[in-house]
Formats: C-alpha cells, structure tokens, sequence
C-alpha cells in the first residue's frame, strides 16, 4: 500500500520484527534476538520512505511477492534488506597479528610453492568493503611482487552485494587512508591518493557468495579469512561453517577467525589453535 492511501506508521511492531528477523535469518545466517528491534527499525526506515510504503506489514508483503515480475522486484528487495542489515565495519591491517603471521609464517612456503609451480588459495570470505582483502594482497605483494605470473589466486567474497561493489573498486577516502602508516599507503595506493594499485588487483578475484549457501569453488584453499562475521550467526550455523571450513582447507592451511570469535562444535578437533584466533587445520 503507497502512503496517502492510509495513514503511515513506520514503527516496527513485534510480529513484522519476526517476520524480518525471519527473513534476514533464511537469507544470511544472522541472528537477529528481539533487542535488536530499534536497530533494525532505523536501519529499514530509509527503504521504507524510497518505496513510499505506509508501514512494515507492506514491506514484508513485498518480501514475500512469490510470483512474475512480483518476484523479481521481491528478490532485488531482499538484496537491499540484506545489505541494510550487514555490519561493514572493517579496515586495512585491522587485527594486526593476523597480517604479521601472515607475512611470517603462512605465506613464506606457500609463495615458494607456487614458484615451483604449484597452486595456491586464499579467501577473504566475508571482506566487506574490501579492506581486508587489500590488505592480503599488498603483505603478498611485498613478499612476492610476481604473484601475478603464478597460480596463486586470492578470492574476495561477501553476502553484501553494494560492500563488494566497493571492495572490487577499491577507491578509498582519505580518511582511511590517513589511518595507514606512509609505508602502508605507498604499498596500497603508491604516490596516488584514492585507488588502490592495479598491480595488486592481478591475483584477486571478487564473487558474490553467501557463506550459508552453496559454495561453487572447485579445489581447497590454503588459507581462509573469516573474520568478524560468525558472532551474527547462531551457534547451530557457526558450528556447521567451522565443519565446512574444515573441508574446504588443506591440512596444514591458515583459518583467521574475529578477535571475538573462537571454533566450536564438531570441527574444532580439526583446528589446532596457534595464536591469537589463528587455526591450524590438522
Ligand atoms: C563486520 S564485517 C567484517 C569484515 C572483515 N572480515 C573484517 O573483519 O574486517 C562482516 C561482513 O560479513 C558479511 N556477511 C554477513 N553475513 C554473511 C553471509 N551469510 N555470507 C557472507 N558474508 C556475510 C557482511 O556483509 C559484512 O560485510
């Protein structure tokens, strides 16, 4: 119903909560308890006013369109629903140590591997604008400045379409820039402001993926990047992602999980802990 028909009100009561809350569980993994009714209310509120729809009760009916074109303006809703509900807050080198023993310890053998010809993979499997996953790309250009040439691929995903968006783009403020040490900045954007180097783009790829759905990818990686994602998500789908980042790793690759996060359930005989919320898959 269009406002002006009837009067609008844009408080989200308890049952269209449910039904978003609903929604957003099936579409994502997160997990959203009732306190969060205030924060999802002001997050919607701006869709709600583009649409000029008088209430949520007409949001979540045009959520649930099943049918035709209905359908389609349905499922481009549900992308905006999903990427007004993410948290995108990240940043370069944010959790530093991850970085250090990236650049120490992970990649040192995984770079002389690939020089010998075999192949190497890496994940930034929620990375957001796209922060982290520049981040790995210059600490693998400082150590090896041919990655390009080589059969080692750096994959960048994430749930939220408009966050990847600005992740592949790679134009950054000058406020995050500003936040890097010089060093930093000449590796990432070099004597330029603004974009990130191309020579660093050669070994990455960028792909939309939900972590809760199927995962295309052919072949196990080597070291994967789950950072500040899994504490949305309930413990049944936190358990079950560890098992499948279980399967998806080489024994012997890099799990880098959020600082506060930690593997559980079933898989968590398969990750030996070394360091700060840093995995070892047995
Ligand atoms: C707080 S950010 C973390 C970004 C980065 N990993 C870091 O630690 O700085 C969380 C990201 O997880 C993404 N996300 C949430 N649910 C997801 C899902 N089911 N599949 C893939 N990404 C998801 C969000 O879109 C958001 O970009």
């Amino acid at each position: 119903m269009i406002a002006g028909d009837r009067r609008r009100d844009l408080t989200l009561d308890e049952a269209e909560f449910r039904g978003l809350a609903a929604i957003i569980l099936r579409e994502t993994g997160i997990a959203l308890p009732d306190s969060k009714r205030p924060m999802l209310q002001s997050r919607l509120l701006g869709r709600l006013r583009a649409l000029g729809l008088a209430g949520f009760s007409d949001y979540l009916a045009l959520l649930s369109q099943a049918d035709g074109a209905d359908e389609t303006a349905a499922a481009a809703e549900r992308e905006e629903l999903v990427s007004a509900v993410t948290t995108n807050v990240t940043g370069f080198f944010r959790e530093e140590h991850h970085f250090r023993h990236l650049a120490e310890t992970a990649l040192p053998p995984l770079v002389a591997r690939a020089r010998a010809g075999g192949r190497v993979r890496i994940w930034s499997s929620a990375c957001s604008t796209g922060e982290e996953v520049w981040s790995i790309a210059a600490t693998l250009r400082r150590l090896c400045p041919d990655a390009g040439t080589l059969d080692l691929r750096v994959l960048a995903s994430d749930v939220d379409r408009k966050a990847l968006a600005t992740a592949e783009a790679g134009r950054y403020g000058a406020e995050a820039q500003a936040a890097l040490s010089a060093d930093r900045q000449r590796l990432l954007f070099g004597a330029a402001e603004g974009t990130v180097l191309p020579d660093l783009r050669a070994s990455l790829r960028f792909r939309h993926l939900n972590l809760i759905g199927p995962w295309p990818m052919r072949g196990r990686f080597d070291v994967i990047f789950c950072r500040n994602v899994v504490i949305y998500f309930d413990k049944p789908t936190q358990e079950r992602l560890w098992s499948r980042f279980a399967e998806a790793l080489v024994p012997g690759g890099w799990l880098y999980i959020g600082h506060s996060e930690r593997v559980t359930g079933p898989a968590a005989p398969y990750f030996a802990p070394e360091g700060v919320t840093t995995y070892r898959r047995i």
